[in-house]
């Protein structure tokens, strides 16, 4: 069995975003086929949990932006946008939790507008992560 095919290993950081990614790519996918308020407050109380625990994945002490950084420390602004974007997203997905009690279809609205801008967020991740990846296996040459 080779090491990535051995489940009592622990998961590499990059292996966990890969996993995590995947996991709010499907999220935000249902998020945006909702066509309307029904059944969108678990959608995003299931976000919360998933972006809070997947920001502290990203942002953690060594972890992906840390080691994306660490390949190219001409990175760090980029990241720091990124950093800010999670700022951003988390208050707006509280906005529009707290819009649900309200107006539904301004909820809906915000939602919809939100898991657009993460999903964007998410591809810049991927493309500067996998670019970290390449400087580091070329360093290892
Ligand atoms: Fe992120
Ligand atoms: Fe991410």
């Amino acid at each position: 069995m080779s090491a990535a095919n051995d489940p009592t290993r622990t998961p590499s950081p990059a292996e966990r975003q890969h996993q995590q990614h995947a996991s709010i790519r499907a999220l935000l996918a249902d998020v945006q086929r909702a066509s309307g308020p029904e059944g969108l407050a678990p959608l995003l109380d299931e976000m919360a949990l998933m972006l809070q625990e997947h920001f502290g994945h990203e942002e953690a002490e060594g972890g992906v932006f840390d080691g994306i950084v660490e390949a190219d420390p001409m990175r760090q602004g980029r990241v720091e946008e990124l950093v800010r974007d999670h700022r951003d997203f988390v208050d707006r997905l509280d906005r529009a939790r707290a819009a649900l009690g309200t107006s539904g279809a301004d909820a809906l609205a915000m939602a919809h507008a939100l898991a657009a801008d993460i999903s964007t967020h998410e591809a810049v991740e991927n493309e500067l992560l996998a670019d970290a990846l390449y400087d580091e296996m070329q360093g290892h040459d």
